[in-house]
This record gives structure tokens, C-alpha cells and sequence, in this order.
């Protein structure tokens, strides 16, 4: 399902604890201008204070100024925190955050994220490693994303990699021939090209990501039907891997183009229309542009469903009729002709 919204309002209207596994790639320039604050935090007693934080403890935020950062930063994590709170409420007891950043804000983040989940529920620091495109020859090219992985609970969240792809061993002679042509289970850091400017792949959309991340994470942290969530969505690579997986999924994004393409990419219809396209059991994709909640959604999808269905049985019925009367008139003919 694509959703176009602001996300932070929508997701308010979303119930708690109803997605397995989110993930998101948000933007580093929002273009906003917000008052100059930014976040820090001291340790109170337990119990006490807004937040919960390293090791369980309990933090009081304050307002501060700290001028060592710059604006873009103090922009940035105002725009972040509050949809991190909303992630972390609406992931489900067993769910995943997948939080994609570069090196500019994850070590921000990382802060940011642990402070919202608490550290001990931080589980990954999965480095996306590419190479591709210009390099500076004044320090080591940067050629790398970096995506925080968080849990909600750490001893009770989803993880499994039988799905998951398998990846060449670096010095296949050091293993069996058996091993070496199953290959191995990826590390934190994954070699993957990025999205070719050519390939089959691309959408259009300037910062789409490579479906093979995507697969790879939904794989691990989700069973089959689980509902998956991206609200930087872009051209809608979470969707598309998602349902590529028999997930379910919902994306969302405020910027008209990538509404577009997604509609495109996920074959929805127009928004408000919520139409079914698939037969049953298949995706599901619907554009919506308002809605009460993600049980509301599978319901209304159910209900619709259910009425396809119908009509895809009449349809049969009418046609094994058809084909009855046609076979019978066949068998008729002959014995009037031999009259
Ligand atoms: C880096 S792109 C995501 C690309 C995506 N991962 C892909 O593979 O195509 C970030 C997206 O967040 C969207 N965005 C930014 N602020 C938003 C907001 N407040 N609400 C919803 N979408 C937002 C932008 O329109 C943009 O499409």
C-alpha cells in the first residue's frame, strides 16, 4: 500500500506494535528552517525523566545550545527524533528498525537511537559498501552508507537467515568444495553495487536504493505476510522487495513524483481508489491518501478481496456454462445432421 502523507502526521494515526520490521532512508537536507535548539540529556533517577536511555537508565532531555554544531545538524535531528519515537512505538515486540544513513549523521544517530530504544537494543552497524563514481584524491574516497539496526525487545526479535542470500567466499579454496558452492552468510559489511544508471532496475527517482539491500534485510527480519513499513519511501524499494517476498507493506511519502513512480513500480491504481489489482493470495497494492490505521487497511483489503474473489467465481461459473451449452449444441448437431 502507498501512502502520500507527511509522515509524521500520518504515522500518529497508526497503531502501536503493528509492523515486524521498518525501515527507512531519510533525507540529510530536510530544507526546513527551525528555530535554532537543540536536544541533550542528563541522567535523572529511575523512573524519572521523559526518557529511557544506555543501559535502562533514565534521562531528562533539556534544551541546549550547543554551538559546535551546525545549523543543518540541529535541523536535522529535530526532524528526526520525533519519527524515531513514532518507529520505535510502532514496531511490533519481535520488530527491526533498519535506519540508513551515511557517515555525515550516523554517529549523531547512533546517539539519537539509543537514547530512543536504548543501547542494549542496538544490534548492527551494517556498512553498505559500493564503488562507484568520482574519487577524491585528498582523502579516502568515501564509498560507503551506514545502516543502524535496532530491536524493539532484544530477547525477543525476529531473525533468520535461511532466506537470506549467500555470497561468494573470498578465498573459496580455504573451504570444501560443498561449502564453497553454497557460499556464506553476509557479514555486517555488504559489497552491492549500487542501483546501474542503465540496468532494469532504475526507476528515475535520484535516490533510489538497490533492491538487493532491501531483500536481504526484509528476509532476515520478517516471517512471509508480515507487514513491513518505509516512510521515506522514494520510489518505493521497500515496497517492491517487500512484495516480492509475499510481505506486506506500507509506503509513504509526501513528494508527488515519488507517489508516481511507486504507483508505477508497485502497480497500484490512483489515489483514494484503494483498488485491488492482483488476484488473492498475490500482492495487494493500493494507493490511499487518508486512512484510520493498518488493521483498518487489512480489513477494508480483506472485504475487497473477498468481493474479487466472488467475481472471479462467477466469472468461472458463467464460463463453464458457456462451455457446457457449447459442448452440448456440438454434441446435438452431428445428430441432427445425420437425420
Ligand atoms: C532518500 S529518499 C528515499 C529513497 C528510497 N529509499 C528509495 O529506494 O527510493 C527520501 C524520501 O523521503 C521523502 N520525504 C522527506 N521528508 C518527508 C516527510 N516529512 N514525509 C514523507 N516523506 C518525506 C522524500 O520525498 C524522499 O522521497
Amino acid at each position: 500500500m502507498v501512502v502520500q502523507a507527511d509522515n509524521l502526521a500520518y504515522l500518529a494515526e497508526l497503531p502501536d506494535a503493528s509492523f515486524t520490521m521498518i525501515y527507512i532512508d531519510p533525507p540529510f537536507n530536510t530544507g526546513k528552517v527551525q528555530t535554532r535548539r537543540t536536544l541533550t540529556t542528563k541522567p535523572v533517577e529511575e523512573g524519572e525523566g521523559d526518557r529511557v536511555g544506555f543501559a535502562g537508565k533514565s534521562y531528562s532531555s533539556v534544551l541546549a545550545q550547543l554551538s559546535s554544531y551546525s545549523d543543518t545538524f540541529e535541523d536535522y535531528w529535530a526532524f528526526l527524533e520525533p519519527r524515531i519515537r513514532e518507529a520505535h512505538r510502532l514496531l511490533a515486540e519481535d520488530g527491526t528498525l533498519y535506519l540508513h544513513l551515511d557517515w555525515r549523521e550516523v554517529h549523531y544517530a547512533k546517539v539519537m537511537c539509543d537514547m530512543i530504544f536504548g543501547r542494549e537494543c542496538f544490534l548492527n552497524e551494517i556498512v553498505w559498501a559500493y564503488d562507484f563514481g568520482a574519487k577524491s584524491t585528498k582523502r579516502w574516497p568515501t564509498k560507503h552508507d551506514n545502516i543502524l539496526v535496532y530491536v524493539k525487545n532484544p530477547d525477543q526479535y525476529y531473525f533468520n537467515t535461511d532466506e537470506v542470500d549467500r555470497e561468494p567466499y573470498m578465498a573459496p579454496g580455504l573451504v570444501t568444495a560443498e561449502k564453497a558452492a553454497r557460499g556464506k552468510l553476509p557479514t555486517d559489511v555488504w559489497w552491492h553495487t549500487i542501483v546501474s544508471p542503465t540496468g532494469k532496475e532504475k526507476t528515475g527517482y535520484p535516490t533510489q536504493k538497490p533492491l538487493g539491500l532491501l531483500r536481504r534485510m526484509i528476509a532476515a527480519s520478517t516471517r512471509e505476510g508480515d507487514w513491513v513499513l518505509d516512510f521515506f519511501a522514494g520510489s518505493g524499494t521497500t515496497g517492491a522487495a517487500a512484495a516480492e517476498l509475499g510481505r506486506r507493506f506500507v509506503c509513504i511519502d509526501q513528494n508527488p513524483p515519488a507517489i508516481k513512480v511507486m504507483k508505477k513500480r508497485l502497480n497500484t491504481v490512483g489515489v483514494r481508489k484503494a483498488k485491488l489489482l492482483t488476484e488473492m493470495g498475490e500482492n495487494v497494492s493500493a494507493v490511499y491518501d487518508k486512512h484510520k490505521s493498518a488493521r483498518a487497511i487489512e480489513k477494508r483489503i480483506e472485504a475487497e478481496t473477498a468481493v474479487l474473489e466472488a467475481r472471479r467465481k462467477e466469472r468461472a461459473e458463467r464460463k463453464r456454462a458457456k462451455q457446457q451449452r457449447l459442448a452440448e449444441q456440438a454434441a446435438v448437431a452431428p445428430a441432427m445432421g445425420a437425420e
